[in-house]
């Protein structure tokens, strides 16, 4: 894609989402409609026949939303879809390798259970979970890319002792953290964050520096079911655990990876933004994809095929 293209595309994302539809789309539009031209062109796609096999474990891409996958599932030669206890997958290739993409469905459950339903049909050699967020700092614009260096569950948390008529203030807390395997303890242990596998953060890192049409940040992904729009408890979180955007699969996701031993990444787009009054743009999703499949290019020549 040319560089003015791009440029456009992200202008475009400015003006396509009036205020009224933003605030309807995290509710509504942005289901998985049955009957929309995505879902009839996902149900178009081959069947897959007997189980996945293939000589090279394949890369895996997440996405919640079919606004979240399609580029991404469009872009594989010989798609084949799989369905699993109502979660899809759909397994091709990309740049001759194999890829497969999850579409994990909205939120931290689906996340996790798509993440190991997945892992075990398909052994991936590595799981990027990417898709759109709010942003966490002001100086983030939808369209503005935030590449995980590492997650939080932001719900994980012990609040202070507060006495009945203190009011619910949350402010005063303790990070906890999400149960995952230690393979040293061989137990279950709690992790206040995971981190980005260190090949695939310094593969996205050096996309990011060769493609200066996309505008990215490193940075922290904060993961939970609540969708915020409270710009105090927003701003906690941003000066207490760093995060730069707040979404809702992510870090459900690194957890499973990690118990599994699978090197994750998160990579996220800003597609909307409280702090600056920016409404949910959801063509954003698609600059998230495109990055991402920047990305598994590079990680295919310069890590997997060498
Ligand atoms: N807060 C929480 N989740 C968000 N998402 C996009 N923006 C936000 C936000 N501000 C993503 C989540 C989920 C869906 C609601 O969109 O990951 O899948």
């Amino acid at each position: 894609m040319t560089k003015k293209f791009f440029a456009l595309i992200i202008a475009a994302l400015f003006f396509v989402a009036t205020p009224a539809q933003a605030e309807n789309f995290s509710d509504h539009s942005a289901a998985n409609l049955p009957g929309s031209p995505v879902e009839k062109f996902y149900a178009s796609l081959p069947k897959a026949k007997g189980d996945y096999k293939s000589r090279q474990r394949p890369i895996m891409i997440q996405g919640a939303m079919n606004t979240e996958t399609e580029v991404l599932i469009r872009a594989l030669k010989n798609p084949v879809t799989y369905r699993e206890l109502n979660y899809l997958f759909v397994a091709g290739t990309y740049k001759n390798y194999p890829v497969v993409i999850v579409r994990t469905e909205q939120g931290v459950a689906n996340a996790a259970a798509a993440t190991a339903l997945a892992i075990k049909k398909f052994n991936p050699i590595a799981v990027i979970n990417q898709g759109t967020s709010g942003g966490h700092d002001s100086s983030l614009k939808v369209g503005d890319i935030v590449i995980g260096e590492r997650s939080i569950d932001s719900s994980a948390i012990k609040t202070d002792y507060a006495p009945a008529g203190a009011g619910a203030q949350l402010t005063a807390q303790e990070m906890r953290g999400t149960y995952s395997y230690d393979k040293a303890k061989k137990i279950f242990v709690p992790y206040k964050e995971y981190s980005a596998d260190t090949t695939l953060f310094n593969i996205a890192f050096a996309v990011a520096n060769a493609h200066e049409e996309f505008n990215t940040v490193t940075g922290v992904i904060a993961t939970t079911n609540t969708w915020l729009n409270n710009i105090d408890y927003i701003n906690f979180l941003h000066e207490t655990y760093g995060s730069s955007c707040e979404e809702m699969e992510t870090n459900s996701a690194a957890q499973i990876c990690h118990t599994t031993g699978i090197p994750f990444i998160g990579i996220r787009v800003i597609s909307n933004n409280i702090l600056t009054a920016n409404p949910y743009v959801p063509e954003s999703a698609i600059v998230a994809q495109d990055f991402v499949l920047l990305v598994v290019e590079k990680y295919i020549r310069d890590v997997l095929k060498k």
